[in-house]
């Protein structure tokens, strides 16, 4: 269908067919709706926590060697990454299921050394499963045909189209069948490389030809009297007929959802496989997509509009119930120049999903491959994303639990300051964090726009601020209070840290901040209250930390070090539970309190007089 926005301000509806179920979430505010919509969908799925570590990937790395190189560089220059990423280079012919014996010979190798660097592997399936194979010789095919799991033509014979390991059939995801043939299928290749996670490509469905290699049958379903506004003019251009034939209908009726369908088949096998929270990345989405999986923003190009254009995508993912979302970092086709990759590693330290991708034939464009100073840069901008995980992830949880966006335009929180409606170069984290990256190629400063209530001081203004190139603006909302903790190379070991509080007081004093915890990787820990959540508040000099709901697995984690910024006087006393405690105060109307070893799962108060 077409949705044509008319000036009037009105929307005009084009459809060739099917049932149009229309809802009216009324709000009253921009949240309110996202949360409405999100229950009629889907909640998304809670995130294993290493899918909010730093991901790289490239098409063209030719070898498992070349790719554990990377990684290896990575470790040595202490720049943090969780998941090692492959693309359809380690695949023998390009088929799904198999590996490259020669050139990808240690590949087994690499992944049982992340492992036991706590890092993550994932690796590219593509839908199209050859064709070509001499029977016996590819189980995939072989079986798919015997359990007819395959999409067929008009006529009932197996749809054949072409993808990258040439001719290819296309699994019918409408049907059960497949989806145990597709866990089947996943299960005997985990046996040989343990895989952590799936990143799920050409799901539209994509195909080199039009429709099949017999084409498409000439009728009314795919050609119809008006065909809306698709890629070459055409329903079967690029991708499958439309008269082809799936288990639940026509494949006219069933096209938009290939790409859901793929990522429930995906979540659901991995769920059986690792037995853990399934972490599934998919090009093609539909709404409920998040209940299954994220998404990144497909290719893009290496140059600064494309960098800009990022945010309103992954802002866009974010109010369609799909918050595990970013674009690929420094650019997929084309080569970045470094300063744009190191502000786009800057911005990207801020997508919900971080991963770096590039595609064939184009320079390196992981950290490693630049300039000392570009290097630490991008080092710090993935630094400083690790020590906020806590923030991240208890974000995710409202978004899993409420509907809430991770990733938040600014008028979600200022609804009634109009100049934050066309903002689409800052964006917040939750209520509290504001992002302002520079998005422009040879400045060392940016304009941020300040809404009434974001800093004590500010009444709606635009602000230059400093931003050499090593720095990405981050500014924490006045009245809130943030959990953070001392960042490492993996987010296993950052997240057992001890946490650092950073409370931001309002002109009255005021501040308040949450923290969700779990162990990270079990199935439904809020579900059968395997979690821990805390709710921090300050008021008239005194922080207090109230466990809400406890479980074991925070006991371990402690708090260290809170700070108070804005306590307008220097304290005389501080005390922690009661108990006199060391603090220091500075000009700029900041209290520390150090070595504090609070245990996390137990409330407790720090007050000063
Ligand atoms: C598609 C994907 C891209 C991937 C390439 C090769 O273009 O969007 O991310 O690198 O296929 O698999």
């Amino acid at each position: 269908l077409d949705v044509v926005l008319q000036p009037a301000p009105a929307l005009t509806w084009r459809t060739i067919g099917g049932i149009l179920d229309f809802y009216v979430f009324l709000g009253p505010d921009p949240g309110s709706v996202i949360e409405q919509y999100v229950e009629v969908v889907g909640y998304p799925a809670m995130p294993i926590y290493w899918a909010l570590g730093y991901h790289l990937c490239r098409w063209g790395y030719n070898t498992s060697d070349s790719a554990w190189e990377v990684v290896k560089n990575m470790r040595n220059y202490g720049i943090p990454q969780d998941v090692q990423w492959n693309d359809i280079d380690y695949m023998d012919q390009f088929m799904d299921f198999t590996y490259d014996s020669s050139k990808f010979a240690t590949l087994p190798d690499m992944v049982k050394d992340l492992h036991a660097h706590d890092q993550r592997y994932v690796m590219i399936l593509d839908p199209g499963i050859s064709s070509t194979q001499p029977e016996g010789t590819y189980w995939p095919f072989d079986e798919g045909l015997r359990r007819q799991v395959f999409i067929k033509d008009a006529e009932g014979r197996t749809l054949i189209g072409k993808v990258w390991p040439g001719l290819t059939a296309y699994p019918d995801f409408s049907d059960a069948v497949t989806h145990e043939w597709w866990y089947d299928n996943l299960k005997r290749f985990h046996e040989k490389v343990p895989f952590d996670g799936l990143w799920i490509d050409m799901n539209e469905p994509s195909n080199f030809l039009d429709g099949s290699t017999n084409g498409c049958p000439s009728d009314s379903l795919e050609n119809p009297p008006y065909t809306p506004g698709v890629l070459g003019g055409l329903l079967r251009a690029k991708t499958l007929c439309a008269t082809a034939q799936q288990k639940q209908s026509i494949h006219y009726n069933m096209h938009s959802l290939y790409g859901l369908m793929e990522a429930k088949a995906s979540a659901s096998a991995l769920k059986r496989i690792v037995a853990k929270r399934p972490f599934v990345i998919s090009r093609s989405t539909f709404p409920s997509q998040g209940m299954y999986s994220g998404h990144w923003l497909g290719d893009n190009r290496s140059q600064w509009k494309d960098l800009y254009t990022s945010i309103a995508g992954m802002l866009t993912f974010n109010l369609l119930g799909i918050p595990l979302v970013g674009a690929d970092i420094c650019g997929f086709s084309e080569e970045p120049e470094e300063e744009l990759c190191v502000r786009w590693t800057q911005l990207g330290a801020f997508y919900p999903f971080t991963r770096n991708h590039n595609a064939i034939d184009m320079k390196p464009q992981d950290p490693t491959a630049f300039s000392p100073l570009a290097r630490t840069a991008m080092k710090q901008a993935l630094l400083l994303r690790y020590s906020l995980f806590p923030v991240l992830y208890t974000l995710f949880h409202h978004a899993h639990v409420h509907g809430h966006t991770v990733a938040r335009p600014l008028m979600f929180e200022f609804p009634k300051d109009v100049k934050t409606y066309g903002i689409d170069k800052q964006f917040l984290w939750g209520k509290s964090l504001l992002v302002t990256p520079v998005l422009d190629p040879g400045v060392d400063y940016v304009d941020g726009y300040f809404p009434e209530g974001l800093c004590i001081q500010s009444s709606g203004e635009e602000l230059p601020l400093q931003a050499p190139l090593d720095k990405i603006n981050l500014h924490l909302r006045e009245g809130s209070v943030i959990p953070t903790q001392t960042p490492n190379l993996t987010l296993w070991v950052s997240s057992g840290q001890p946490l650092h509080l950073i409370s931001a007081l309002s002109d009255d004093g005021s501040a308040t901040g949450d923290l969700f915890w779990d162990d990270g990787e079990s199935i439904d820990t809020y579900e059968t209250n395997q979690y821990t959540y805390i709710i921090f508040s300050v008021a008239q000099n005194v922080m207090t930390s109230q466990v809400l709901h406890n479980n074991v697995e925070a006991t371990y984690i402690t708090v260290e070090l809170a700070s108070f910024y804005g306590v307008k006087e220097k304290p005389s006393r501080v005390l922690v539970n009661s108990q006199d405690a060391s603090f220091t105060y500075r000009e700029n109307q900041v209290l520390t309190v150090a070595d504090l070893g609070l245990n996390l799962s137990q409330n407790f108060t720090i007050s000063w007089m």
